[in-house]
């Protein structure tokens, strides 16, 4: 055997022990990722946490894009500190609202749709309301209902 046929001999030899490695390394992540998809699946009508009150009271917000399957933005009312949860997603296009808390709206900055803080439109292009979640604050922990 010449040195050649010997080096692809061993080359064969190596991509074949290196085989059931590879493919257990595969199956694995594919476990991980279904094991992550179906503990991130949140239970309805059930409270789930999105985030804390420390949190809330240093960002003057909380925005959680995980923990109810939708995109949820909880703040306190201003005044009353009543606290509301609605989606961020705007009902045009979908971008992010913002909270404005001067001037007590939810603002697009996409193409400037206006919500009230409970998710009424107050100026167009949206015409929908954003969707709102029950929400309450148990201990430190913010929990809204997942709808
Ligand atoms: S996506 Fe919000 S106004 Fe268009």
């Amino acid at each position: 055997m010449d040195r050649r046929t010997f080096l692809s001999w061993v080359g064969v030899g190596t991509l074949a022990s290196s085989l059931p490695a590879i493919i257990v390394a595969c199956s694995s992540e594919e476990t991980e990722t279904e094991t992550e998809t179906s503990n991130t699946t949140p239970p309805k009508n059930e409270f789930v946490e999105v985030g804390n009150s420390e949190e809330l009271d240093i960002r003057g917000f909380i925005l959680n894009k995980d923990a109810t399957g939708e995109s949820v933005l909880v703040f306190r009312k201003p005044k009353t500190s009543e606290l509301i949860a609605v989606t961020s997603k705007c009902t045009h296009a979908g971008c992010d609202v913002e909270l404005d808390t001067d001037a007590q709206l939810l603002i697009c900055p996409c193409h400037n749709s206006k919500f009230t803080l409970d998710g009424s439109v107050a100026n167009k292009p949206a015409t929908k309301p954003l969707a709102s979640y029950e929400v309450k604050q148990e201990g430190n922990s913010i929990l809204v209902k997942v709808i």
